[in-house]
């Protein structure tokens, strides 16, 4: 089902501010959304706004073209997963993930039908006569979502389900949640602090700051067009690198000149504008290689991280810290200088005063 925010606004009764502003987003039928953000920044509270659990204070919620804001939430059809999931304790697994029909009065025929259906989407058939205790988290998690599942609901809203869970266990998580939602084909709402999660689940992310959105994307936007300074430092890890400087005669020039850069062709078309102004220059820590070019720097490596696959080099350049991503077999000492010189394709530019993307 399509899911729409027209301008939607949250004022807590008490508060003097807005918890969340002039959100206005269209969530297609089918889709996986994950909406992201920093912790505080009103993730939950708008979930929860869609969700009929908090009042909408401005604005209008839209399922299917009917407006839902005075909607009861049991009236719209949605079904929830939270970060703590809360399993009633004396019942079974199977009972756990009938008791909503249960309630609803379902029939035993048609209760039993979709236990057992979602149990085998989830793999849990087998503890379906366990009970909570006797199961490991990654398995109640699992009967949480059949318990939302058996309800055939037309929009599934997740608040940090994964967030309780072992980094191992998660991960695999991840890729289940992405099958289950091929396989269900339901409206998703996720809502998470962890941008792996998003990067890896979601067909469309949007990313939220201080009660506000400020990019709706696919990932790979999101990774390779950061539409300002704050998503360019939010999306990738190690964070992207950031120089401030000056655009000067057709040359980035960093605070303290020990980054001068040509940009692409393209890239300087738009930053004719900016002749003598304040400029930020964003390069990701993958996009330096070690070819000999007439614009490389010489950084000093400070410390190495190694991960693996790769290594991470943190290092000085002047008055800046560079982070540096290499192949892990390669060689570097701490202490020493290495030339890098930066891929002109991979330049990200941003306005000195409204931090907004230039190229
Ligand atoms: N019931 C409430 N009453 C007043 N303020 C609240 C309430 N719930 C959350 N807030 C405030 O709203 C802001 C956003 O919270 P929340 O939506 O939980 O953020 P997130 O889920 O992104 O971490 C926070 O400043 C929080 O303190
Ligand atoms: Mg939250």
């Amino acid at each position: 089902m399509r899911v729409e925010l027209i301008n939607l606004g949250k004022k807590y009764e008490g508060r003097e501010n807005f918890t969340i502003r002039g959100v206005d987003l269209v969530i297609e039928d089918r889709e996986f959304c994950v909406i992201l953000g920093p912790s505080g920044c009103g993730k939950s509270t708008l979930l929860r706004m869609i969700a009929g659990l908090n009042s909408i204070t401005e604005g209008e919620l839209r399922f299917g073209g009917k407006r839902m804001n005075s909607v009861p939430p049991k009236d719209r059809d949605i079904a929830m997963v939270f970060q703590s999931y809360a399993l009633y304790p004396h019942m079974s697994v199977y009972d756990n993930m009938a008791f909503s029909l249960s309630m609803r009065k379902e029939s035993k025929h048609i209760i039993d039908e979709r236990v057992r259906e979602a149990a085998d989407l989830l793999q849990i058939t087998d503890y379906l006569y366990s009970k909570p205790s006797d199961i490991s988290g990654g398995q109640r998690q699992r009967v949480a979502l059949g318990r939302a599942m058996v309800r055939k609901p037309k929009v599934f809203l997740m608040d940090e389900p994964l967030s309780n869970l072992d980094a191992k266990l998660r991960e695999h998580m991840r890729i289940e949640l992405v099958r289950l939602h091929k396989s269900l084909d339901t409206t998703t709402i996720y809502v998470t602090h962890d941008q792996t999660e998003a990067m890896t689940m979601a067909t469309k992310i949007v990313l939220m700051d201080d009660g506000r959105i400020q990019q709706v994307g696919k990932p790979d936007e999101f990774y390779n067009k950061p539409i300002n300074l704050f998503v360019a430092g939010f999306i990738g890890s190690p964070t992207m690198n950031i120089f401030e400087g000056k655009f000067q005669e057709g040359r980035f020039h960093s605070r303290d000149s020990s980054l001068v850069l040509t940009p692409s062709q393209e890239d300087l078309e738009k930053l004719r504008a900016y002749e003598g102004k304040e400029i930020y220059l964003g390069i990701r820590s993958e996009r330096f290689h070690t070819d000999k070019d007439d614009e490389q720097i010489t950084v000093m490596v400070d410390v190495v991280e190694m991960l693996g696959k790769e290594k991470i080099l943190y290092t000085k350049l002047g008055e800046d810290e560079v982070i540096i991503s290499v192949p892990g077999h390669k060689t570097f000492e701490e202490n020493q200088h290495y030339g890098f010189s930066p891929d002109k394709e991979a330049l990200h530019f941003f306005d000195g005063e409204t931090r907004q993307r230039i190229n």
